[in-house]
């Protein structure tokens, strides 16, 4: 018998501190920088955002999105036998999130690991599970983005720091006689890691070079409209489908207009398309599993749904998931 994996439970969280862009815009004033509701929404379709209190942790994040998605699954924690964590704001440098995440929900024993594909995370995380569950090495896995980028936004780069915010999303991924994952494609490119990254590392006590993110947005911009169609069309092809099976996109939630650039490409209606940018901001590699959970809650996606996620982000990495919920 064939063995796949099929999502069955999903959940997400987000922080309650909502921080709208009026709101942003007035404390950047008071630093000295300048920016407005309306340049933030017309150029990203951002809104508002979430940001985490100083003491809580990516694994805090992804506690409460687990606990949502286990509850969705019908599971207890120590059901499961996979952590993997996508996040490229750890609680540590070591030990993983994913290993203080399976300590806080008390599935200790099972393996667990992080992911680091920054906002292409969660597709990367998603297709290692589903390798993992088809070869036998995994029943039921817990797959979870989460982020508290506000920690690595400098308040004085008006260029980014209106972009990014916290959240997480999770979900149960659970063998099955029948798919689920329909196919998957990943790819990354290095020769672009400066485009989008943290240039810090850690060495003797000290940061060097900064812990701040950086980017070159229009090169990001650019990059990303072009790699999504490819990775949305190679996806589509493995699984011997077209656009016209797409009963949902999903893809990384960093701009309206890359989102609405995918989706003329691959000649989907905006209706197709779920959006949550406008409430959450960037959130890094939590957004899709974020933008699933508030879809299926929201009763937008269905049980029975054919969905495309896409991921694009520093490394420069993307791909994407094609799978029937
Ligand atoms: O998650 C990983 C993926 N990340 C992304 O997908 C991000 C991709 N990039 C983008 O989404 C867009 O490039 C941005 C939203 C970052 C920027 O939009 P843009 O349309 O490319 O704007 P721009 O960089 O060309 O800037 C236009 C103007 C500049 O002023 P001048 O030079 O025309 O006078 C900027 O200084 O807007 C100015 N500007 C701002 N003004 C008010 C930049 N940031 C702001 C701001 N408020 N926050």
């Amino acid at each position: 018998m064939t063995r796949y994996s099929r999502i069955t439970g999903t959940g997400s969280y987000l922080p309650p501190r909502r921080v709208t862009n009026a709101d942003l815009a007035t404390e950047l004033a008071a630093r000295g920088v300048e920016t407005s509701d309306e340049w933030i929404v017309e150029r990203t379709g951002i809104r508002a955002r979430h940001f985490a209190a100083a003491d809580v942790v990516s694994s805090d994040l992804a506690l409460q999105a687990s606990q949502n998605a286990l509850q969705a699954a019908g599971l207890q924690a120590t059901d499961i036998d996979l952590i993997i964590v996508a996040t490229s704001t750890p609680d540590m440098v070591f030990p993983s999130t994913a290993c203080i995440l399976q300590n806080k929900l008390g599935a200790n024993g099972c393996a667990a690991f992080d992911v680091q594909a920054v906002c292409s995370g969660f597709v990367y995380a998603l297709t290692v599970a589903d390798a993992m569950i088809k070869a036998g090495a995994a029943n039921k896995a817990l797959v979870v983005g989460s982020e508290v980028f506000s920690r690595i936004l400098d308040f004085s780069d008006r260029t980014t720091c209106v972009l990014f915010g916290d959240g997480a999303g999770a979900v149960v991924l659970e063998a099955s006689a029948t798919p689920g994952i329909l196919a998957s494609d990943l790819h990354a490119d290095g020769k672009h890691v400066d485009i989008l990254c943290v240039p810090g590392n850690v060495s003797g006590g000290d940061v060097l070079g900064t812990a701040f993110l950086k980017m070159d947005g229009q090169a990001v911009f650019k990059l990303a409209v072009g790699v999504l169609e490819q990775a949305a069309r190679a996806t589509l092809a493995k699984a011997e489908l077209t656009e016209a099976n797409i009963d949902w996109l999903i893809p990384h939630q960093a701009n309206i207009r890359i989102m609405q650039s995918t989706a003329k490409r691959l000649k989907l209606s905006m209706d197709k398309v779920v959006v949550t940018v406008d409430q959450h901001g960037n959130t890094s590699a939590a957004s899709i599993p974020l933008a699933l959970d508030a879809a299926v809650r929201g009763g937008q996606v269905k049980k029975g749904d054919t969905l495309m996620l896409e991921g694009v982000g520093g490394g420069f990495t993307w791909g994407a998931v094609l799978l029937k919920l």
